[in-house]
């Protein structure tokens, strides 16, 4: 107690830095990647400025400059060339994802490569697996999504995926993948689960950048409840049960209190900085308002002091910079 006690003596000068709780380490960040199989150069999101669409033929290149920078991982979206009902283009074998990974691991092995295992990029109604009819419309259809979700996964495995993460929220979709992946031959295969998956506003900037907004209806019927925090961590222990290896909060910044809730049940955890958390800072940083690099690194300083592990974040490169 005072004036025995003083914080402030482990505060001052070269001491205060001996005391740093929590350390970012340019290896926790991984960077979402977007590849346009129809693009012929890159373009810039709209509404994520910094970040892109890729053309594929520029997967190897992209991949070599990441890893010479010193970024550790990243986690790839695809927008196909056509999309219909049943999203043929996630599970094909030359599909935009399968030829970027196979380029990606081609040129930069050590860079691992992760892919988001979902339909809504590739159906025509954008919604995250097959869509049934039901008293009250349609709507995501869990049993038959589970089928077309597992050929995604195989399929991303097939191509030299380092891990695939299942983003669609299905009921299964984990012991599911898991049986597909071990019954193809990857059984060394991680699972990254999208375990607790709040249906969030911030994801508006992404649904631009990944043109995967819907026709109808929203998410809410697979999405989780932002007010959710038990749920999330049932979730979360039912993915554990099903043979997850890596959980995930997303997204991340409004979401602290289920990272640490998460973090109890032993597995690495991930969380997802979301494309509207980078579109807040980045227009206010633009704007001058704020000091871009130190709400960046104060934002992931505290996902990590929340328990997170890895941090996926569109920040990742200026990130693993700063960090150097
Ligand atoms: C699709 C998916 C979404 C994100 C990652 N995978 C969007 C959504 O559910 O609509 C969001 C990523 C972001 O906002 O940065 N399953
Ligand atoms: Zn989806």
């Amino acid at each position: 107690m005072y004036p025995e006690t003083r914080f402030r003596r482990l505060r001052r000068g070269v001491l205060r830095d001996l005391f740093t709780e929590t350390r970012l380490n340019a290896e926790d960040f991984i960077m979402p990647i977007f590849f346009d199989e129809t693009a012929k150069e890159r373009s810039q999101i709209n509404s994520m400025p910094g970040q892109f669409r890729y053309p594929l033929r520029e997967a190897g290149s992209l991949a070599k400059e990441l890893a010479a920078e010193g970024v550790r991982s990243v986690i790839l979206f695809g927008i196909p060339s056509e999309k219909d009902e049943c999203a043929s283009g996630a599970f094909a074998e030359n599909g935009v994802i399968q030829t970027a990974v196979c380029e990606m691991k081609k040129t930069a092995p050590a860079l691992v490569v992760i892919t988001d295992v979902c339909a809504c990029e590739y159906t025509s109604h954008g919604h995250c697996g097959i869509i049934s009819k039901t008293c009250d419309g349609p709507d995501l259809d869990n049993d038959k999504s589970l089928e077309l979700i597992g050929k995604i996964a195989v399929s991303h495995a097939k191509a030299g995926a380092d891990i695939v993460a299942p983003s669609c929220m299905l009921d299964g979709m984990i012991s599911f993948i898991r049986k597909k992946l071990d019954e193809a031959g990857f059984s060394n295969t991680p699972i990254m689960s999208y375990s607790s998956k709040f249906a969030s506003a911030l994801y508006g900037p992404f649904r631009e950048a990944a043109d995967s907004g819907f026709s109808f209806g929203d998410r809410k019927t697979y999405q989780m409840n932002p007010a959710n925090a038990r749920e999330a961590f049932r979730e979360s222990e039912e993915d554990v049960s099903e043979g997850a290896d890596i959980l995930m909060v997303k997204p991340a910044t409004f979401y602290l209190d289920v990272v640490a809730d998460v973090k109890s049940l032993g597995l690495p955890v991930a969380a997802y900085h979301v494309s509207g958390e980078y579109s807040m800072i980045k227009a206010a940083a633009i704007n001058g308002w704020i000091d871009e690099k130190k709400i960046v690194l104060e934002a992931m300083t505290s996902i990590k002091r929340a328990g997170a592990d890895l941090i996926i974040t569109y920040y990742t490169r200026d990130l693993v910079g700063w960090l150097k």
